[in-house]
């Protein structure tokens, strides 16, 4: 199986876990997949929540009603890739620069879903540099912080979230307490969030292997 095959899997398997409702829908080329596997029992759902403009435009090629976060009192389910997961449910994410928004709309759901091939798998988060949105007036600042704090920022070049703000991308981590590094960082002035998702881990992670999709709770 190839990795977007794996992803198509783990998309597929997630449909499983929708019921009705509202749906939270996550970012990324995972949650695509999801987003179309989605459009075919779409008479099923009262509409999605979008974690990203990106996201809510899918939705909505698929016909897919798009709500606004505020006018809907939570959901059941919210449904997102990772960049990296442990075995405990910890996530960096933010690649695709998408994490303010897919931390609140998880934030209000019951379950979160991770959908992810096995690539994604990491035994200590870090590699993966760990993204983290910042008003852009306080840059320099909060990247001499994250120096401070072990890290080597870069920003992202050329890149601007769908708040307005920009993401340093921050190198060389190796995060063995993802619960206290996730408070930490959001402490420092000018941080919107950082992509570690560790207080509020997924529930349910489909992850795709060459041999199927193996649920893990
Ligand atoms: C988007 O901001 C991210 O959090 C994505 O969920 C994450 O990057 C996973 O993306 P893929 O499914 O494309 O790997």
């Amino acid at each position: 199986m190839t990795q977007d095959e794996m992803k198509q899997a783990v998309a597929r398997a997630a449909v499983e876990y929708v019921k009705g409702g509202i749906i939270g829908v996550g970012t990324g080329s995972t949650a695509n997949y999801f987003i179309d596997e989605l459009a075919k029992v779409k008479s099923r759902i009262d509409g999605a929540v979008a974690s990203s403009e990106a996201t809510a435009k899918r939705l909505k090629s698929h016909g897919i009603e798009v709500l606004d976060l505020n006018s809907v009192g939570g959901m059941e389910v919210y449904v997102d890739g990772a960049d990296e997961i442990t075995r405990n449910f910890h996530m960096i994410k933010g690649g695709g620069g998408a994490l303010t928004r897919e931390k609140i709309v998880a934030a209000c759901a019951r379950y979160f879903i991770c959908v992810a091939d096995q690539t994604k798998l990491v035994d200590v988060l870090g590699k993966f540099p760990l993204p983290v949105e910042v008003i852009p007036m306080a840059r320099s600042y909060v990247a001499r912080e994250l120096v401070r704090l072990g890290g080597q920022p870069r920003l992202r070049e050329g890149f601007t979230t769908d708040n307005g703000n920009v993401i340093l991308d921050v190198h060389g981590l190796n995060i063995l307490d993802p619960v206290a590094l996730e408070s930490e960082i959001n402490q420092i002035a000018g941080v919107v969030t950082n992509g570690l998702f560790a207080r509020r881990p997924a529930d349910v992670l489909l992850l795709g292997t060459e041999h199927g999709v193996e649920t893990c709770k």
